[in-house]
């Protein structure tokens, strides 16, 4: 297997700790240690300080994936398996379910492992474009006209990254029919999810919708907790589970045992989490609005609907690559030029999920002023 390089990784391995203020990070605000801990329950608290750092259970501790399985309408603890983060996971899904002579199907833009992985593997994969000039959507006839008879899977990333796009609901209800009529499996990574702006937007988990969905979650992003590395796939296919589980004993076998005690606190107290990373974004985003408001000609937007990050076009006669490199130089704020998802339309990724937002974006105003008016 030969693995491209990871563009945005690469990316963020070279700018993620020197640039002062990260004005594109998808992760939300991480929360400081002492704060989760405080939100434990008492023998959570207990399990934490007795904790043992020995070897996990390789599918991962049952009372955390209980508490998964709460964010399921039909999904059991033992739908779930964990992974260190969603990349583990999407990596084992690409490997056990691709190879030579299988198809999938993955929008573009997309976070790059969705279409790399399974191509490594040695699977075509077809990739349908999201339309900028409909939010970002994704058409399904343009999925169900890249359908094979040797299609596999159906890789959506709802809400989407990076443009903060959302499918409507006859949209998912499609994909869920062209996967139930065709046999091919729908894959949503649902990283995004429960970060909808309108709760009203949330879509049905991949996982709820059909027996055979795979959904992939992780505490990264709605949850805050990158650093803890947990991410998990629910799917009601427990032979797909056990070929995942044994795909694991040759990634990272089991869980850190520390992680998984605090993704459990922070599952338990998931709407106190939750409601803390919608504050972020819903005080971050009507300042995005207003600067794309006076800068309306220069720079374009489309709203996201979830998430923490968007996709702006910058329409002035200058490569986005340049004008990213010359702020961070400048200003140390780092954006993403669109490029690194192999877009060619001058794009670039904003996070909204940091608490230094408005100050970024202060400092990303003032240098625009200077240089592009
Ligand atoms: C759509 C999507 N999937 C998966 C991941 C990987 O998440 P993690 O790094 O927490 O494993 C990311 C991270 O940016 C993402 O945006």
């Amino acid at each position: 297997m030969r693995l491209q390089d990871f563009a945005l990784e690469r990316f963020f391995a070279r700018w993620e700790f020197r640039a002062e203020m990260i004005l594109c990070a998808s992760d939300l605000e991480g929360w400081p240690m002492r704060e989760l801990l405080e939100l434990a329950e008492p023998a959570d608290r207990r399990r934490w300080d007795e904790l043992r750092l020995g070897y996990t259970e390789s599918s991962g501790d049952p009372a955390l994936r209980a508490e998964i399985a709460g964010l399921y309408d039909h999904v059991s603890p033992d739908d779930v398996l964990v992974f260190a983060g969603a990349e583990e996971a999407i990596f084992a899904i690409e490997n056990v379910l691709l190879g030579p002579g299988d198809h999938a199907v993955v929008v573009r833009p997309a976070y790059q492992s969705l279409a790399e992985v399974g191509q490594s593997a040695g699977a075509d994969v077809s990739r349908v474009e999201l339309d900028e000039s409909n939010g970002w959507r994704l058409d399904p006839e343009n999925v169900r006209a890249a359908m094979r008879p040797n299609t596999r899977l159906i890789l959506a990333n709802e809400p989407h990254n990076p443009t903060g796009s959302l499918m409507n609901r006859a949209t998912f209800d499609r994909l869920v029919e062209l996967a139930a009529d065709s046999g091919a499996r729908l894959v949503v990574d649902e990283v995004y999810r429960f970060l909808e702006f309108d709760p009203a937007d949330r879509l049905p988990a991949a996982a709820d919708a059909l027996q055979t969905g795979v959904s992939i979650g992780v505490m990264s992003k709605s949850f805050a907790l990158a650093g803890l590395r947990i991410g998990w796939v629910a799917t009601r296919d427990r032979d797909l589970l056990t070929r995942l589980a044994a795909f694991k004993d040759y990634t990272t076998i089991c869980s850190s045992a520390p992680a998984e005690v605090l993704a459990l606190i922070a599952l338990k107290a998931r709407d106190r989490v939750l409601g803390r990373s919608r504050a972020i974004v819903t005080a971050n985003l009507p300042l995005l609005d207003g600067f794309f408001e006076r800068w309306a000609g220069i720079f374009e937007w489309v709203r996201p609907r979830g998430g923490s990050i968007g996709f702006p076009r910058l329409l002035a006669n200058v490569p986005v690559q340049q004008f990213s490199e010359d702020l961070v130089g400048e200003t140390g704020v780092l954006i993403m030029p669109g490029t690194v998802f192999g877009d060619t339309g001058n794009h670039f990724r904003v996070g909204f999920g940091r608490t230094n937002m408005p100050e970024a974006l202060a400092r990303l105003e003032s240098y625009a002023s200077q240089k592009l008016r």
